[in-house]
């Protein structure tokens, strides 16, 4: 046997290198070189000496109709989707531990097993007397789910091949394990074997596959982000211990839009759908409070509003504190700058705490105005006008730059009972209902306008 040399990995890109080093020339991150055996002394099928035959190829155009897609009838999972599932796919689903993925799959399991799908659910992680309990403490106990424990991935495959179910639920990727790579469970080369082999089983046979992956500190899959380019859809449930809400995210989809969101509340009894996601994040507001601003948003194809809340206090540390809770803090600093640059309003000395209420996270440009919004409100001590609903992107010169869809914006919030929406001066609105607008031209019109100082 051909003694296997070890070569090196980035497990951030996935990049491969002769020898080990710091920092990896491909995408420039630190400390993510880790040694593994190469992949073609793994799960390779013969890669070596045979000449390769001729693929066919063909054109474009097409006779065939899409193939049907399956919908699980919970409506915030098929959204995230992109519209219900589509066979012979492989979706990977990362998250924290204890996020709530494995309460997901399994009601979505049941869900689409109770539509006439064939489901099994392979689970590494728990025994299935285990599995069996959660079922029947969620309800699901009647639903025609195949269970096994596994963490095998020949015998997983051998069994997914008899069984051909419409659907499979891997529980997690981190748990397989493949004798033909010698490396421990949840070592990037196990993870990418795994990942491989199944994305590779599930478009040649047609069964649908869900992998599970828990996500490290880092906010990674953990190991490759390897796994992310092999499957058709990535989706992240994320959410705030501590809060019950939790939000299903896709973030790639080859058979969808991406970036849709699916909100759910962790009940005692699973988790429950949350059909009207703006009423929710907002359902705490009463009397106006300098420091919150209300976001009109967009995920992926629905508006969402969202409530921005923002302190601002004396700091007693040298360099004050900057704690940003579900946005961007690279943004914050961004808006905090200009605030200080061309408005001549200063946050030094100050600690300034950010937060989205409900553990909402909130990734837009668009959210830029009710940032600044929350930010000023919060240091001057004044309301913002609670019937009001911001959104706009701050440009670096201070000028407020235009969004998209804010038709959708504004009828959400006039659904909800908001009045008037302040936005960009350059923002195009074709019919704002019975909205009304106030058009800033830049932050500092902004300041004169709703704070009466320049
Ligand atoms: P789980 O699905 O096991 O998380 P993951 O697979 O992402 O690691 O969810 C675990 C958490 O969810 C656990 O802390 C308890 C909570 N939970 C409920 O609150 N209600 C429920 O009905 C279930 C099944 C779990
Ligand atoms: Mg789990």
């Amino acid at each position: 046997m051909a003694k296997s040399t070890t070569a090196f990995t980035c497990t951030a890109c996935g990049a491969s290198h002769k020898k080990w080093a710091g920092r990896c020339d491909a995408c420039g991150a630190w400390n993510t070189i880790v040694e593994e055996a190469p992949l073609s002394q793994g799960p390779g099928r013969g890669l070596g000496a045979h000449k390769g035959r001729a693929v066919p190829l063909s054109s474009l155009q097409t006779t065939e109709a899409p193939p049907p897609r399956h919908l699980a009838g919970m409506d915030e999972l098929d959204r995230v989707l992109g519209g219900g599932l589509v066979p012979g796919s492989a979706v990977l689903v990362g998250g924290d531990p204890g996020i709530g993925k494995s309460t997901l799959l399994l009601q979505g399991a049941a869900a689409f097993a109770r539509r006439g799908l064939q489901a099994v659910y392979i689970s590494g992680e728990e025994a299935s007397a285990q599995v069996r309990m959660r079922a029947q403490r969620l309800g699901l106990a009647d639903a025609p789910v195949r269970l096994g424990s596994e963490t095998n991935l020949r015998d997983i495959l051998t069994t997914l091949d008899n069984e051909r179910p419409d659907l499979a639920i891997i529980d997690s990727v981190q748990t397989l394990w493949s004798d033909q790579v010698e490396a421990a469970p949840g070592s990037v080369a196990q993870v990418r074997a795994a990942a491989h082999e199944l994305v590779t089983f599930a478009k040649r046979k047609g069964v649908a596959i869900f992998l599970v992956g828990h996500v490290t500190k880092e906010g990674q899959i953990a190991g490759p982000r390897v796994v992310e380019h092999m499957v058709d859809t990535v989706i992240y449930f994320e959410g705030e211990r501590g809060h019950q809400f939790r939000i299903l995210r896709s973030v790639k989809n080859r058979f969808g839009p991406a970036d849709e969101i699916g909100v759910f509340e962790m009940t005692g009894s699973g988790l429950a759908e949350v059909a009207n996601p703006s009423a929710l994040f907002l359902s705490e507001r009463g009397q106006p409070v300098p420091g919150s601003a209300v976001f009109a948003g967009i995920e992926g194809t629905r508006p969402v509003l969202t409530e921005v809340q923002a302190l601002v206090a004396p700091s007693t540390l040298a360099s004050p504190r900057r704690t940003v809770v579900g946005l961007d803090s690279g943004r914050v600093s961004t808006i905090l700058a200009v605030l200080e640059a061309r408005c001549g309003i200063p946050f030094a000395g100050l600690d300034v705490f950010l937060n989205v209420a409900g553990g909402m996270r909130v990734n837009e440009p668009a959210a830029d105005l009710a940032i600044a919004g929350a930010l000023l409100s919060a240091r001057e001590d004044s309301a913002l006008p609670p019937d009001a609903v911001l959104f706009g992107e701050i440009s670096l010169s201070g000028a407020l730059r235009p969004v998209a869809q804010a038709e959708n914006r504004l009828k959400e919030a006039q659904k909800l009972g908001f009045s008037q929406a302040i936005l960009p001066d350059s923002q195009k609105v074709e019919g704002a209902g019975g909205m009304g607008t106030r058009r800033i031209a830049d932050l500092t019109g902004f300041v004169g306008e709703v704070f009466g100082a320049g």
